[in-house]
């Protein structure tokens, strides 16, 4: 069963839009879980743009999240040391760059391995399972099996923007850097612009493990509440 993580981000980016204390992504994470979610992500930013450090305190402490704990973030040291501190089940390395509205591209471990190693290597040490946000290439699956890595979550974006005569090409990408990433022993992801059209080609990949999916999901919940949205996009993969 491929299991789905929601991505709670934006229900923090719509408080922060009248600085007030609701939504709460805490009831976020509950209700997704309720409508059958097997995991919650979230993302605490650099520039704390959404998700603030108490609600990722509160997100690893709530005893009424039962499903996975999957945290982005990016290489920064104050970030790496929180996640290390509050050991969420999962810890997914993200690269961030404060002008980009959403994480635009996949970390580039050929190029920053030294230092993803060092984050990655902090991560396990504290009980922490390890996964890189990567381009569906397969240097980056190679780089990610040679630096450790429990898991790879291949970037959808591509995909999901590619105009249709690109889509095959752009779905080919994901399978084959898929394809090579099951042989490497890593545990399969995959994540990114992945909405209630697209999805099912993606989860149709071999061993696909886990899909972690935010804007739309959180999109259709405004209209259907979440724990509806949730389930829609479960029956779907
Ligand atoms: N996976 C990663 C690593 C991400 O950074 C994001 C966006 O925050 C997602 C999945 C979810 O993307 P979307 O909101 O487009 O579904």
């Amino acid at each position: 069963m491929i299991e789905l993580g929601i991505n709670i981000d934006h229900v923090a980016t719509l408080r922060e839009a009248r600085k007030t204390y609701e939504p709460d992504p805490i009831w976020a994470a509950v209700e997704a879980q309720l409508g059958g979610a097997d995991g919650i992500t979230f993302h605490l930013r650099e520039d704390r743009r959404h998700i603030n450090d108490d609600d990722a305190q509160r997100l690893c402490d709530a005893d009424v999240i039962h499903v996975k704990r999957n945290m982005e973030l990016s290489l920064a040291e104050e970030i790496v040391a929180i996640a290390c501190r509050l050991k969420p089940d999962q810890a997914t390395l993200v690269p961030e760059r404060r002008e980009e509205v959403t994480t635009e591209g996949g970390l580039d471990l050929p190029v920053h391995g030294e230092r993803t190693a060092e984050a990655s290597k902090r991560l396990k040490e504290a009980g922490v399972f390890v996964s890189a946000f990567i381009d569906p290439d397969t240097d980056q699956v190679d780089a990610a099996a040679e630096l450790g890595f429990d898991a790879v979550e291949l970037h959808t974006g591509a995909y999901a923007n590619a105009a249709d005569d690109a889509r095959q090409t752009e779905l080919s990408r994901l399978i084959t850097a898929g394809q090579r990433a099951v042989e490497s022993n890593l545990r399969l992801h995959a994540g990114h612009g992945l909405n209630y059209h697209n999805t099912p080609p993606v989860a149709a990949i071999a061993e696909m493990a886990e899909l972690n999916i935010g804007h739309a999901i959180i999109s259709r919940a405004v209209f259907t509440g979440l724990r509806d949205a949730v389930r829609q996009m479960k029956d779907l993969i």
